[in-house]
């Protein structure tokens, strides 16, 4: 039986998503993949729900988070980052490592970010160029209202740069109607396809702060890739097998339908938040209306060392789930349920997490 694989990502690939990544190699300079280049591109902008340019970065969720920094901010420039957990942390850290001077905004974990306090935030030190935010915080299973805080963001008139590596494709973003910047997101989540790829939208005025932004940067260039990408490449050597997947998870998705897409993914989450509290465990995310589409943190039952049931869960229970993060470790153990994804995974990990609870000496309801 194959491993139920519920992390959060990298998740399962269809079979075929798979095998179009074992292609033959073609000219990536070369007419065929030129054809796939523009082809990924326009599906992207329709997932992203955005017309502007979607660069297609050979690299990881982070790769695509630091070119974002890099492509946007020059050192010195004052920028808020909003963090509610370990990649709300990471995206601050970034900013620093390339000599931003952050002012971070620290929501206690398992809390939503509040757009009126980044409001405050803002009107307090009007100097600030730009706001760093992640939209689905995969470390905590919380949510934050994207829409609203990119209202405030831009009702400043600062640039927005969002984290959605594990929303994008299974939780509605629109780029465009929402004004977002700088948007990120991966491959290995709610595409469906092996890691490896990163997309990042970039708006007008993103490409007007990239003019003057004085970060060092090559491999990430913004302007280089938007340059070969006119040519349907991209300025260096892809991960062409990558693209071969994508091609593919993209016309699934886009046949699909996105509010299909959307829709399946809410009612697999609202089914697992319902399980999970019926075998005795409660959600870690303080307040369930920004209680995640694709990750559920899940505090265990009083006494249960989450690390220990994760361990049980791999080596009899063949399913594999996420340990807590950071301070998190050993305290709330976490189930992906994005991408390629049924009711049924997640009934079938339930009933693993039920039995392995049990045989930790956890009192189960019947
Ligand atoms: C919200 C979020 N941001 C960033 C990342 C980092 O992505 P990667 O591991 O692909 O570098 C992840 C990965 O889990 C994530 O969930």
């Amino acid at each position: 039986m194959p491993v139920n694989l519920r992390i959060p990502g990298p998740t399962p690939c269809p079979e075929d998503v798979l095998q179009a990544g074992a292609k033959p190699m073609m000219n990536h300079r070369g007419p065929e993949f030129r054809d796939i280049m523009f082809r990924t591109h326009t599906r992207l902008q329709t997932v992203f729900q955005t017309k502007n340019d979607i660069i297609m970065l050979t690299t990881s969720g982070t790769g695509g988070l630091e070119a974002a920094v890099a492509n946007i901010v020059s050192p010195g420039d004052r920028v808020l980052c909003v963090s509610i957990g370990a990649f709300g942390d990471r995206f601050t850290q970034i900013c620093e490592a390339y000599g931003a001077k952050v002012t971070k905004m620290q929501v206690p974990w398992g809390h939503a970010a509040n757009p009126d306090e980044i409001a405050k935030a803002l009107d307090a030190d009007p100097s600030i160029k730009a706001v760093t935010v992640t939209h689905n915080e995969t470390s905590t299973g919380v949510t934050n209202d994207i829409a609203s805080i990119a209202k405030v963001v831009k009702g400043h008139d600062k640039l927005i740069l969002v984290d959605a590596v594990s929303s994008l494709s299974c939780i509605p973003v629109l780029v465009d109607a929402w004004q977002c910047d700088v948007v990120v997101t991966a491959s290995q989540k709610g595409f469906m396809v092996p890691p490896g790829l990163a997309f990042v939208s970039v708006s007008a005025a993103a490409w007007e702060a990239n003019k003057a932004a004085k970060s060092p940067r090559f491999y990430f260039d913004f302007k280089r890739h938007k340059d070969s990408l006119a040519r349907g490449e991209t300025p260096w050597t892809p991960g062409m097998s990558l693209f071969f997947s994508l091609d593919l998870a993209l016309d699934k998705l886009l046949k699909e339908g996105m509010e299909n897409v959307y829709a399946r993914h809410a009612s697999i989450a609202k089914h697992t938040r319902k399980q999970i509290k019926s075998i005795g465990c409660t959600l870690f995310c303080a307040d369930p209306k920004f209680a995640s589409n694709t990750v559920t943190a899940i505090n265990a039952p009083a006494g249960i060392d989450t690390n220990k049931l994760v361990e049980i869960l791999r080596k009899e229970e063949n399913t594999v789930v996420g340990e807590g993060q950071a301070a998190l470790s050993g305290k709330i153990f976490r189930l992906g349920h994005m991408g390629y994804v049924t009711q049924k995974d997640l009934d079938d990990a339930i009933q693993a997490v039920k039995r392995a609870l049990a045989k930790m000496g956890a009192q189960v309801p019947a």
